[in-house]
């Protein structure tokens, strides 16, 4: 698919097939995933694969606040990508000093770079996907057994859609463009 038609085609997909997406179509998602940019080439975006239906139940009891949309999404996701980042590095030059007045909000500017990455290269592949951020970062990174170094920015349920999802609204581009 073309990259404009990839981009305009993409939707939040929240039911899906009764099939698991294999583990050979994950690993092309992630060799195009790996190339996205990040700050200082730092790449401290981490993915954390679920198939497992008992750790996927799991989020859904403990890791989305009780959100019921959230909820009834997962009950039939195939998979949930536990998008993370190793803190404390996105930001900075040297070792210490952040470099910006953002100081570390560059590590979830990364982590959302990273998301819609994984988000476009799992449409090519024809995986449907939906970014959560109405989650319980705390708990999900406990449920997967995350790595102290690293945050929980958001899950990703993915698995092949159940039908076509319908577009959502977009403003124009006058709306949310200026030329200077
Ligand atoms: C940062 C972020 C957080 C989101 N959180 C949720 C969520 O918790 N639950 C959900 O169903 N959708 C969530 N979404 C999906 C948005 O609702 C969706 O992207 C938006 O309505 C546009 O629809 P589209 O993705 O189909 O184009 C989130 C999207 C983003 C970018």
């Amino acid at each position: 698919m073309e990259a404009v038609d990839l981009i305009k085609s993409r939707r939040s997909v929240r039911k899906f097939k009764d099939e698991k997406v294999s583990k050979e179509v994950l690993i092309k998602i992630m060799e195009a995933t790996r190339f996205a940019p990040s700050w200082g080439n730092f790449q401290v975006a981490r993915y954390t694969l679920v198939n497992d239906d008992n750790t996927i139940k799991k989020i859904a009891e403990d890791g989305v606040n009780d959100f019921v949309y959230n909820v009834g999404t997962l009950k039939n996701a195939k998979g949930v990508a536990v998008l993370s980042f190793v803190k404390g590095k996105s930001g900075k030059l040297g070792e210490e000093e952040y470099a910006t007045n953002k100081e570390s909000v560059w590590e979830v500017f990364d982590a959302g770079i990273a998301c819609q990455t994984f988000c476009l290269a799992a449409h090519a592949y024809g995986v449907g996907t939906c970014i959560m951020g109405v989650i319980d970062d705390k708990e999900i990174a406990k449920i997967v057994n995350l790595d102290e170094e690293e945050t929980v920015a958001a899950i990703i349920v993915y698995g092949y859609p159940e039908s076509e999802v319908a577009p959502t609204n977009r403003k124009s581009v006058e709306e949310i463009t200026r030329f200077v």
